[in-house]
């Protein structure tokens, strides 16, 4: 096991009518709020008439910017930071999922900032100071309510980056489960897949010696896999929700990857599927990513993804050759995919490998089992037509 550091301060309030809180807890944050949404689901849903309440309630001063888009912009980020200096903002609140909390992160990180922000995106600056963020989540998913990661995409250059800092994690989160009954079944399954593919990015590692978060890992994967197709039966049973919206939190909460490398290969190829196909769907970029990098690298560490095949995909030893049990493990794992109606090719999306060669570009150099080069991300790119 590797040494690490652990530090996960996150306020995690979960549970039932608890965005009531979203005002005192913002309150704590600073003296005036940025109210930061998407594209209006929070408005249908009444979540925004609750939240604001709140926040009138608390005495929160506040101003407001919505139009978040899945995959979120750099262009809004921009105007958030400017929105926000003009005001005097000094803490935000992001009010949604994943797009919606990675663009009040990086407009957090760029008021402070004398440079472009996207410098940090670039990795030409490093960001030392941030506004602090508060959190009401709409969907179990990417896991930005507690995680350290933001990605932000640029429309102009194609580009779709993400940025690790510690100081990315919010202060507060607010958990209803109740609040994703208004999901279509779609986000829900992209949101699956995302979590499961956060478990997986670090389960699949070269460090020896981890049994303990193998097993946490192992348990994790089995979990979602069995709630998932529940909510297909029964998608109003609170407690599948609650159990789901859970699972996203940890998944990426950072204590599944502690003491061992991470791979994060299938992260970085799906972003930059959903880099040059805009509308797509984070979730379902990976469930065509992942089983794609799956099948090209399990050699490198063949005892592991048996083990994987064996201990979560449930794959017996009537299949007695190495290969068969994990190429069986990927089949059963499509077969989850496609249960939930997610893509597993790119032909399935209206999408192809044209743009591989600058695709692959972006990913050199990026995975634990297998440090890609950009031969071998073309090569992953071809197994997903
Ligand atoms: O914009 P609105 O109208 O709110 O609609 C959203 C959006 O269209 C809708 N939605 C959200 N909650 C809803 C709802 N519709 C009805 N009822 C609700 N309760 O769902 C759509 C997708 O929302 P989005 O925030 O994009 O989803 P998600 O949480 O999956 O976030 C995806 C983004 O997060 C990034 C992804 O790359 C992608 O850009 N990730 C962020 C990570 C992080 N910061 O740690 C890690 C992840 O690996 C991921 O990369
Ligand atoms: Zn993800």
């Amino acid at each position: 096991m590797d040494n690490f550091t652990y530090h996960n301060y996150t306020n995690v309030v979960f549970g039932k009518d608890t965005e009531t809180e979203a005002g005192v807890l913002t309150k704590a944050l600073g003296n005036k709020t940025l109210l930061h949404y998407g594209g209006g689901s929070i408005r249908q849903s009444g979540l925004y008439d609750r939240v604001v309440a709140s926040l009138q309630a608390a005495g929160v001063d506040f101003v407001e910017l919505s139009g978040v888009q899945p995959n979120p912009r750099l262009n809004l980020v921009r105007e958030g930071i400017d929105l926000c200096r003009r005001e005097g903002v000094d803490c935000i609140l992001a009010v949604g999922g994943g797009s919606v909390i990675d663009s009040a992160k990086a407009i957090a990180v760029g008021v402070p900032y004398d440079g472009d922000v996207w410098d940090f995106y670039t990795q030409k600056s490093k960001p030392e100071t941030t506004l602090p963020i508060g959190v009401v989540l709409t969907i179990p998913a990417a896991g930005s309510e507690t995680s350290t990661s933001s990605v932000i995409s640029d429309e102009a250059t194609y580009a779709k980056l993400g940025l690790r800092y510690q100081g990315y994690r919010p202060q507060f989160a607010i958990l209803n489960p109740e609040l994703t009954y208004s999901l279509p079944p779609y986000q829900l399954a992209c949101g699956v897949c995302d979590m499961l593919a956060h478990i997986m990015e670090r389960y699949f590692s070269s460090t020896q010696g981890v049994d303990f978060t193998d097993r946490l890992c192992e348990g994790g994967m089995r979990s979602i896999l069995h709630i998932a197709p529940k909510l297909l039966d029964d998608p109003d049973d609170y407690d599948t929700r609650a159990n789901l919206m859970w699972a996203s939190c940890v998944a990426h909460g950072g204590i599944l990857g502690v003491g061992r490398q991470e791979d994060w290969a299938s992260h970085r190829l799906s972003h930059q599927i959903s880099a040059w196909w805009h509308d797509l769907a984070h979730g379902a970029a990976l469930s065509i990513a992942l089983p794609a990098w799956m099948k090209y690298v399990y050699r490198e560490n063949l005892p592991l993804f048996i083990q994987w095949a064996q201990r979560v995909m449930d794959v017996d030893l009537t299949f007695s050759d190495p290969d068969a049990i994990v190429l069986e493990g990927i089949r059963r794992l499509e077969a989850f995919f496609r249960r939930l109606d997610l893509p597993v090719r790119l032909s399935e999306i209206d999408a192809d490998d044209r743009y591989s060669e600058a695709m692959a570009e972006k990913c050199v150099g990026v995975g634990a089992v297998k440090k890609l080069t950009k031969e071998d991300a073309i090569a992953i790119y071809r197994l997903m037509l």
